[in-house]
């Protein structure tokens, strides 16, 4: 799947901005706080209203301090997928299972410095986990090539029947790096200058989407089922 991010979108014109994409699998949202991030976006009122204004599923990604009194309320707000930082939350079981019970997908993001291995028995709590490949606060940065070891390593473990997860990769994605996150083992791409920086945002997502079937295909040959962790 392919989630457009619309940080690098026109904020003045949201709506028209996600009709651009309506071939997106998913509208990717970061929401930025000013505390957990350096860098402050938008909130709940505009995610209500991009709700409101376009069909394709929100995917929330929630940079910001106390995720576990402002997620679920992006859940109640409609939002098909909300994502928010382990670095941030007081319980995330507890949050997850807020998100969940207002009718929506749970995400756990990690940074790209924090380990997978002390949150692998808390996702099972969760639908999608959000591997940053970027520090997060900003788009149009390089690819951190050495986080994907973590989505070979979730991969491993959806392989094995151990989590059940979308495997969605954040930062840097472009057409030189895809195949590379693919190849890991991600099912969700998240990208924002590569899509909204093209001329034409629809044809950048096809052209993603193709880039990225490959690179899943091999993954999916090199980590059959049963495979040892
Ligand atoms: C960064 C955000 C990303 C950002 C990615 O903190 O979480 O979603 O939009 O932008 P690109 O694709 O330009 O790296
Ligand atoms: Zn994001």
């Amino acid at each position: 799947m392919i989630a457009p991010s619309i940080l690098s979108a026109d904020f003045a014109r949201l709506g028209d901005e996600a009709d651009a994409v309506s071939n997106a699998d998913w509208l990717h949202v970061d929401v930025m706080d000013a505390h957990f991030v350096p860098n402050l976006t938008l909130g709940l009122p505009v995610v209500q209203s991009l709700r409101r204004s376009t069909d394709i599923p929100l995917d929330c990604h929630l940079m910001i301090d106390d995720p576990d009194h402002w997620a679920p309320l992006y859940a109640e707000a409609g939002v098909a997928n909300v994502t928010f930082h382990v670095e941030a939350a007081a319980d995330a079981v507890r949050t997850a299972r807020a998100i969940r019970a207002a009718g929506a997908f749970a995400g756990l993001s990690v940074k790209p410095g924090t380990p997978l291995e002390p949150y692998l028995d808390i996702l099972r709590e969760f639908d999608t986990l959000l591997i940053m490949s970027v520090e997060p606060g900003f788009g149009g940065q390089s690819f951190l090539e050495h986080t994907m070891s973590k989505v070979a390593l979730a991969r491993r473990h959806i392989a094995a029947g151990h989590l059940r997860l979308f495997l969605e990769v954040d930062g840097g994605i472009n057409a030189d790096t895809i195949e590379i996150a693919a190849r890991a083992g991600a099912d969700v791409f998240v990208a924002g200058s590569a899509v909204y920086g093209a001329d034409d945002p629809a044809k950048a997502v096809e052209a993603l989407r193709a880039l990225a079937r490959p690179g899943m295909a091999q993954s999916a040959r090199e980590t059959p089922p049963g495979t040892a962790l």
